[in-house]
């Protein structure tokens, strides 16, 4: 295993009632003044909202509504979130809502604070935040990114067509409300491409060095196993608590980063899915399902004990009378079937019906991961997204 130091400060409260039974008293460790950020009124839809701003009164809260955060939220809309915390003296963001509102919010705290440009200081480039962003609470409605409990903020420049994310250990938020009630109200194509965003990560981290057994894979395992399980069982049975508390936790360990100890990481898939998001707004759980199997067979030859174990250990396939790398590329297909199954897009056309796309741009924009298991050239990323087509 390769050294690390692991922190993570979010303090989870998981379960039916959550909100209701631990949100009065969080509160009370926070000012007056409330930013109430969300997305595009689903939470109004579903009594969430109500439920929130009743507690908000009962504690005294004085609220400001920051609404209307989109799927890919924009870099503008972290600087309007920016105004409104200035303008109203807020003591603490309440982010409600699935990873675009927690993004967002997440880069608000950091903008609350910080003077300088922080685009470029935070997203386009690595930065240090050796500040305490604005306090951070989050309530989730849609299981996926794991935003919840990291320090990660996916944001989109228009102007530079540029998606980024960047994991600052100092931005974890300080609480995190998990009720998976909340996401029966998911839609069932957002709940499933969200959720494959949840497989996704695990994936990345899994494909990547050290490829010997150990034990940040062997809890990955688990985790694949039971995304797949619950994901078949969500799709046909929306308010299956069990499925649905799983996917909920699922998504967490994914990204609480304790399956990332000790492993190198890979990210590739998601690099090339944030730019494809920059360029056209693409649903990010879909963009990855696209692409996973494409890049995959590009790179499991280099990776042949980790694409065996996770073709045995994941998808049950038996080796029996098959090569290594008979048994890996079936593993792949078991995916790729997966995802069909799952109604998911399998090419860019059915991602993007109608639209063009500059696929050479977009190849050249994309960051070339340090952690995958083949050295990726610009050239061969546009290979991938020409097979995609
Ligand atoms: O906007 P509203 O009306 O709330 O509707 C949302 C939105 O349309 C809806 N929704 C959420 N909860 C609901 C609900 N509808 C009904 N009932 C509910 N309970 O779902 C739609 C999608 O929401 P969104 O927040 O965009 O989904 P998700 O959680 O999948 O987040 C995707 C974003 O997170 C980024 C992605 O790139 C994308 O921008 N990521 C963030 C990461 C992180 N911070 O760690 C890592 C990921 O890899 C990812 O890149
Ligand atoms: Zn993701």
């Amino acid at each position: 295993m390769n050294s690390f130091v692991f922190e993570n400060n979010t303090k989870v409260c998981f379960g039916k009632g959550c909100v209701k039974t631990h949100l009065p008293q969080l509160l009370q460790n926070y000012g007056p003044n409330v930013l109430l950020g969300y997305g595009g009124g689903s939470i109004k839809r579903s009594g969430v909202y109500q439920e929130i701003r009743e507690i908000l009164e009962q504690q005294g809260k004085t609220v400001t509504e920051f609404s209307g955060i989109m799927a890919n939220p924009t870099y503008d809309k972290v600087l309007e979130g920016v105004r409104l915390v200035k303008e109203n003296h807020i003591h603490l963001i309440l982010a409600v809502g699935g990873g675009s509102v927690m993004d967002c919010c997440k880069a608000v705290s950091m903008g609350a604070v910080y003077q300088g440009d922080l685009w470029k200081d935070f997203w386009a480039n690595v930065g240090t935040v050796d500040f305490e962003p604005l306090p951070l609470g989050v309530v989730v409605t849609v299981s996926g990114t794991g935003s919840e409990v990291n320090g990660d903020a996916v944001i989109t420049n228009v102007e530079e067509k540029i998606k980024t994310g960047r994991d600052y250990i100092g931005c974890n938020p300080r609480f995190a409300l998990l009720n998976p009630v909340y996401t029966y109200t998911v839609p069932r194509r957002q709940m499933i491409s969200s959720g494959f965003d949840i497989l996704s990560h695990i994936m990345e981290i899994y494909f990547s060095e050290p490829q010997g057994e150990n034990v940040s894979d062997g809890i990955s395992e688990a985790l694949m196993r039971n995304v797949i399980r619950s994901l078949r069982i969500a799709k046909e049975d929306p308010e299956n608590y069990d499925a649905r508390s799983d996917l909920m936790w699922d998504a967490a360990m994914a990204e609480n980063r304790i399956i990332k100890l000790g492993k190198r990481l890979d990210f590739q898939c998601h690099q090339m899915e944030h730019q494809l998001g920059a360029y056209t707004d693409c649903s990010h759980g879909e963009g990855l399902a696209v692409l996973h199997p494409v890049y995959y067979r590009h790179i499991y030859k280099e990776g042949l004990e980790k694409f065996y174990a996770f073709a045995v250990n994941v998808w049950g396939i038996s080796p029996q009378g098959k090569t290594k790398e008979e048994t890996a590329l079936a593993g792949v297909e078991a995916l790729g079937a997966f995802i069909e199954e799952m109604g998911l897009p399998t090419t860019l056309g059915q991602l993007v019906p109608g639209k063009e796309l500059d696929l050479e741009a977009i190849a050249a924009s994309c960051v070339l991961a340090p952690g995958s298991f083949k050295k990726m050239t610009h050239e061969e990323i546009l290979e991938i997204f020409r097979e995609c087509l």
